[in-house]
């Protein structure tokens, strides 16, 4: 999975939350890329989700675009208390139907929940952008952890129940051994 969209948007805190459950106030920007992974439980199986947190900042944007080729799934995410990284999501969504496959999983997620009083992108609006790109849509905070979990949780989920999943996603594996787990399940 891939987590793409303008610096400061949230998208480090996003995944430091779901992998490690911290969240930091003084966040450093993304230099390049960063990996996190995690493993997370479909149905039987434990999936080893790998989290590429790529740079927002413009001058990182030709380092992150191979980066979308690769990618099974591609968070975007736009701060709801600033509009502009909400207006430049066609931009991004552009650059990701460019660059990724076909087939590729696509989640929009408006971060920032928490921050109710600084509000610029209302939840129709959201709603509505989602709905117009046929982009699943959901609203986060990483301070507070709300739906933080549902969100990759729920897109790893749609990633691993693509009829071509298996076959041709490097991000999901098989292998008998365990992964840091007690339960003994294979790695789908
Ligand atoms: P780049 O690495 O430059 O692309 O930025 P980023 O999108 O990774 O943003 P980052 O996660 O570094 O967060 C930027 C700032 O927003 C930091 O000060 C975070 O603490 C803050 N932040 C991130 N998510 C939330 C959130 O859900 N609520 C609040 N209140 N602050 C958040």
């Amino acid at each position: 999975m891939v987590m793409t969209g303008e610096s400061g948007v949230g998208k480090t805190q996003l995944i430091q939350r779901f992998a490690r459950g911290v969240f930091a106030v003084e966040s450093m920007n993304t230099v390049g890329i960063e990996l996190l992974q995690k493993v997370v439980t479909v149905g039987e199986c434990n999936v080893r989700v790998q989290l590429w947190d790529t740079g927002g900042q413009e001058k990182f944007r030709c380092i992150n675009a191979p980066y979308f080729r690769g990618a099974a799934g591609v968070v975007l995410v736009y701060d709801l208390t600033n509009r502009q990284s909400f207006t430049s999501l066609s931009y991004w969504l552009y650059e990701v139907r460019q660059k990724a496959a076909a087939d590729v999983s696509l989640l929009l997620v408006g971060n920032k929940a928490d921050l109710r009083d600084q509000r610029q992108v209302s939840e129709a609006e959201g709603r509505a952008f989602a709905t117009e790109a046929d982009v699943p849509w959901l609203e986060t905070s990483a301070k507070t952890g709300v739906r933080v979990s549902e969100a990759f949780e729920g897109l790893t989920q749609r990633i691993c129940h693509q009829p071509a999943a298996q076959i041709t996603s490097v991000k999901v594996r098989k292998s008998n051994s365990s992964v840091g787990s007690k339960h003994k399940r294979s790695l789908c």
